[in-house]
């Protein structure tokens, strides 16, 4: 089973929204995908439409109680071929919980690994911190994605991510998980701004970034009120198809594939890049970025 944790210490960068639509979207591609809700803000539990505080078994109790396998607290959801491990407020209590636990950054990789044959794919939404739980996530994972923001703030995101990068490199020594990209996310081609982001993100992080970019899209941030992943709630919508493209870009592997966490520091990883050939938008997502941009501005 391969696990891809999507971690970086920053609310609100795309983590659920990328966990929840990538793990919708490999399973339309017809592999048996697990979405492991890490969160213990739930969001993940919440975009499949179930309610976190009505839960009686969580993640929670998996990773604090040995004798409660995972297997017990496996969920299914509206899509076919996905199943979920949810998550609820109770989570937030597995830290202080575990911290006097041997092996305690370990568990949910032994968690995963009894039910490992019964999926090809385990995405893992992480919380915004690295703690204890982004920890076990990257143990138990073969790969991480790391969204990225493109906005106002991204030069200042961009050191910011530089310093998660390496924190999650030292996180990194008992595993051997490797970054398998970096996700633009919230990207809008009509903003200069963001599409100099963009080019200079790539510039400074070559093939580490996924040719792939999530654009914000009024989908993209309804869906989730509807307890559906975008690939159900709007199959049709530019969202879903940028989802579908970075599960197919998962499932072939990247450039970056033989990557490890012993591997040179980001910033050492300096190759040109073109900018992405995602670029260009048709009518309906013109009309949609149009919608869009309304209903940012009215925040
Ligand atoms: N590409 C996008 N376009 C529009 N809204 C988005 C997009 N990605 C995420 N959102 C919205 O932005 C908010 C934060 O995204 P989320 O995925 O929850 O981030 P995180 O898990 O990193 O905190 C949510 O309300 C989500 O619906
Ligand atoms: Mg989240």
């Amino acid at each position: 089973m391969r696990t891809i944790a999507i971690a970086n210490q920053k609310g609100g960068c795309g983590k659920t929204t990328t966990a929840v639509n990538l793990a919708a979207a490999l399973a339309k591609k017809g592999l048996r995908v697990l979405i492991a809700d890490l969160d213990p803000q739930g969001h993940a539990t919440l975009g499949f439409g179930h309610n976190p505080e009505t839960l009686d078994k969580t993640i929670y109790h998996a990773l604090t109680n040995v004798q409660i396998s995972i297997s017990r607290i496996i969920t299914g959801t509206n899509v076919e071929g996905l199943k979920l491990a949810p998550s609820n407020v109770l989570l937030s209590g597995a830290e202080l919980e575990l911290s006097g636990v041997a092996g305690r950054h370990l568990v949910l990789g032994e968690q995963l690994r009894m039910v490992s044959s019964e999926y090809d794919v385990c995405v893992i939404d992480c919380p915004p911190s690295l703690g204890l739980l982004t920890l076990n996530a990257l143990v138990a994972s073969t790969d991480v994605i790391i969204p990225v923001q493109v906005n106002y703030y991204a030069m200042e995101g961009l050191k910011q991510l530089l310093e998660t990068a390496n924190i999650i490199r030292v996180h990194l020594h008992p595993c051997s998980v490797k970054i398998l990209g970096l996700l633009l996310t919230f990207v809008e081609n009509r903003i200069i701004f963001s599409r100099q982001i963009q080019q200079q993100m790539r510039e400074y992080f070559g093939d580490l970034v996924f040719d792939t970019v999530i654009h914000r899209t009024v989908r993209l941030a309804e869906a989730p009120s509807a307890g559906e992943s975008v690939l159900t709630y709007a199959p049709q919508s530019r969202g879903a198809a940028e989802y579908m493209a970075l599960a197919e870009e998962v499932i072939e592997g990247r450039p970056s594939e033989e990557r490890t966490s012993d591997d040179e520091t980001v910033a050492e990883e300096v190759v040109g890049g073109e900018p992405s050939a995602e670029e260009k938008s048709n009518g309906e997502d013109a009309a949609e970025e149009a919608a869009d941009s309304k209903l940012w501005m009215r925040r």
